[in-house]
């Protein structure tokens, strides 16, 4: 089985809004009631110039999760996110979308990406860290979730830093 990014699909959808039934993957997202919320977002974010979308999919073209940047191009810069779908962790694959993205990213003139993680999303952070970003300090109470707030890092990978050894994901070159 190989696995690659490719651009989301308008049929995509249905395994979009499912995805997002798992709490963590919904954080990620915009709120969906339906399946056409989801979308209306994969068509709002192949129009948009500011963002940067893929789904991270299989041979069979499921969807297993998706990596994705929101550009502030004056600044070059982008915020990155990720999210797999449960029986899709494990594998490297956020971390491999991650490192192809952020390749497309330097070799579209970004400088600077950016991410944030709860400190209590470990799994997360080592996707950072295998991606080669580096801890920059802790927003203090950044994130709130269901009435809840957390201490968030904030991670940034530069263009002129050291490329990670971990192999980036196919469908971008
Ligand atoms: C965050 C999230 C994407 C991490 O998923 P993940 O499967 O742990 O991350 P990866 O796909 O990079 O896989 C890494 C794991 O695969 C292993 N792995 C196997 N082959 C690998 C390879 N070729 N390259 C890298 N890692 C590999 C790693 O060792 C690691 O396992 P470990 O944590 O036990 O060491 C996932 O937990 C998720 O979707 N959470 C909900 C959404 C979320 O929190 N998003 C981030 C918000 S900041």
């Amino acid at each position: 089985m190989t696995h690659q990014l490719r651009p989301w699909h308008p049929e995509d959808a249905q395994e979009m809004f499912d995805a997002a039934s798992d709490p963590e993957i919904a954080r990620q997202l915009p709120p969906f009631e339906t399946e056409a919320d989801a979308r209306a977002y994969i068509a709002k974010s192949a129009g948009s110039d500011d963002v940067v979308a893929y789904a991270i999919s299989d041979d069979s073209e499921k969807v297993l999760g998706g990596v994705m940047a929101r550009l502030n191009r004056p600044m070059r810069t982008a915020w990155v996110s990720y999210w797999l779908v449960a029986e899709a962790r494990g594998k490297g694959l956020a971390s491999r979308a991650t490192v192809a993205l952020a390749n497309r990213l330097f070799d579209e003139d970004v400088h600077r990406l950016e991410l944030g993680h709860r400190l209590n999303n470990p799994d997360s952070r080592k996707v950072a860290d295998r991606a080669g970003f580096i801890q920059e300090g802790i927003m203090r109470e950044e994130l709130e979730y269901d009435g809840v707030r957390y201490d968030t890092a904030l991670m940034s990978r530069l263009a002129s830093d050291p490329v990670p050894d971990t192999e980036p994901l196919p469908g971008l070159e």
